[in-house]
């Protein structure tokens, strides 16, 4: 009876949503399709918080069994999965566009997991695992996606997947053997009433910003915009206009970032600033000059210019070990105004050359299955 009544509901969403409107939400992806499927749905239907519609994986893959879970959850997508009781590896084929730049997420939800008739034996958290990645196609295009299972007791699943197309100039330090591993992307000074999630119209590529106060310096949170800017990356306004700010110009901005791995690792970083959120009120005399240090070694000295207040800085390479990397952020010599910080963005890089291709590469999937992205060797 509940199945029956969630397919009611679904179905007339997704009939109350004009089809024009559901088009217009996607214009800036160079007529590139965004590939949102839910993984073991019977249905599609449009979800008004992301601006999105949610395929059924049908036309993808063919192998495994859908499954509809009974989960509290306000994501309808995560309320179905596809998984895969048999073979060692199943994949799906995801129709991208030949040499241009993806982000790719796939989702695992694992309090589906815990409710799904299977032979776990796992202590399983209450967390959906988020990973996302961006990477260049090659020359085919093609995708494939394999879910691979690593252990005898265990069954491969698959709640979500997204491919979104991102234009070459976002993510510039990325080059095409390399492609760029999620840790973390924080919207500093928003309090919790805003979304991590943000809609198609404010998010060019719908990413998750984490919102985050931190107590021990001035938050700002007074954010007015719904919108996407025009600045490297595109940041959303509701990052820009949100910040963490130092009590006085001779302190010092101090956050340690936490990656997935502990060995050493090449990291991408991304350092949103807006100043005028900050000093809506500044004076012709003052500057705005901050040093920007990763475990104490000086990456950027960022300069802010008198007429754009908003300056997007990327630093890659960056060696981090030991899972732990220190970002800090002083100000600069002669400058007089407090250190500050709007958003952040943080990745790690997996090598796709020719010649690192082991399964080593691929390591970040430290899950209890392994997900492979096959173009990444075998494409290239
Ligand atoms: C899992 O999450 C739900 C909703 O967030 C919560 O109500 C529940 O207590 C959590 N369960 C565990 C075991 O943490
Ligand atoms: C990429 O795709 C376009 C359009 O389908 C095609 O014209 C072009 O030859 C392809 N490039 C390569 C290298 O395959
Ligand atoms: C969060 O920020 C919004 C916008 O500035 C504000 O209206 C709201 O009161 C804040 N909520 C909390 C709990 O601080
Ligand atoms: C700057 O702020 C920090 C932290 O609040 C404080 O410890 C320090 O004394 C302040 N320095 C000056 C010069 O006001
Ligand atoms: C990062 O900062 C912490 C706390 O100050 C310190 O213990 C640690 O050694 C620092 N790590 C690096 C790599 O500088
Ligand atoms: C710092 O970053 C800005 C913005 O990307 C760039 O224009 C500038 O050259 C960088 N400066 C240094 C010293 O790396
Ligand atoms: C990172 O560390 C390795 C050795 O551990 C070194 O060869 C390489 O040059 C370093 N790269 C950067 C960008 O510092």
């Amino acid at each position: 009876m509940e199945n029956y009544w969630s397919t009611v509901i679904l179905v007339f969403l997704l009939a109350a949503v004009p089809p024009s409107f559901q088009q217009d939400l996607t214009p800036y992806c160079r007529g590139y399709k965004w590939i949102v499927i839910d993984c073991g749905a019977a249905n599609t239907f449009y979800d008004g918080s992301i601006g999105k519609t949610w395929e059924t994986d049908d036309s993808y893959i063919q192998a495994g069994e859908k499954k509809l879970v009974s989960i509290s959850t306000i994501r309808d997508e995560m309320k179905t999965l596809r998984c895969f009781p048999s073979g060692p590896k199943n994949c799906y084929n995801l129709p991208l566009e030949n040499h241009s730049n993806y982000l790719f997420v796939p989702v695992f939800c694992m309090e589906t997991m815990t409710t799904f008739k299977s032979r776990q034996h796992l202590a399983l958290s209450n967390d959906t695992i988020y990973h996302e990645f961006i990477f260049t196609t090659g020359k085919k295009g093609h995708v494939n996606v394999c879910l691979i299972q690593t252990q005898a007791n265990q069954i491969p699943f698959i709640s979500s997947l997204e491919a979104a197309p991102v234009e070459e100039t976002t993510y510039r330090l990325m080059t095409k053997n390399m492609a760029l591993y999620f840790e973390s992307r924080i919207n500093y000074g928003a309090n919790q009433s805003v979304p991590e999630r943000l809609p198609l119209c404010v998010d060019l590529y719908s990413r998750i910003w984490k919102p985050e106060q931190v107590s021990r310096y001035r938050n700002i949170d007074d954010f007015i915009g719904w919108t996407w800017l025009v600045a490297e990356n595109y940041p959303p306004s509701a990052v820009l206009e949100t910040a963490i700010v130092a009590n006085n110009a001779s302190e010092s901005i101090f956050l340690p970032i936490n990656f997935r791995e502990k060995y050493q690792v090449l990291a991408y970083f991304v350092l949103y600033f807006d100043a005028s959120t900050v000093h809506p009120f500044m004076e012709e005399s003052e500057t705005t000059k901050l040093d920007i240090f990763v475990d104490g070694q000086l990456v950027n000295i960022t300069q802010f210019p008198i007429m754009d207040s908003r300056l997007v800085v990327s630093v890659c390479p960056v060696n981090v070990t030991g899972g732990t990397a220190n970002l800090t952020i002083s100000v600069a010599e002669g400058a007089t105004t407090p250190p500050f910080l709007n958003g952040l963005e943080v990745f790690s890089v997996i090598g796709v050359s020719k010649a690192v291709r082991s399964s080593t590469d691929l390591s970040v999937f430290k899950t209890f299955f392994g997900l492979v992205m096959f173009s990444l060797y075998v494409v290239l």
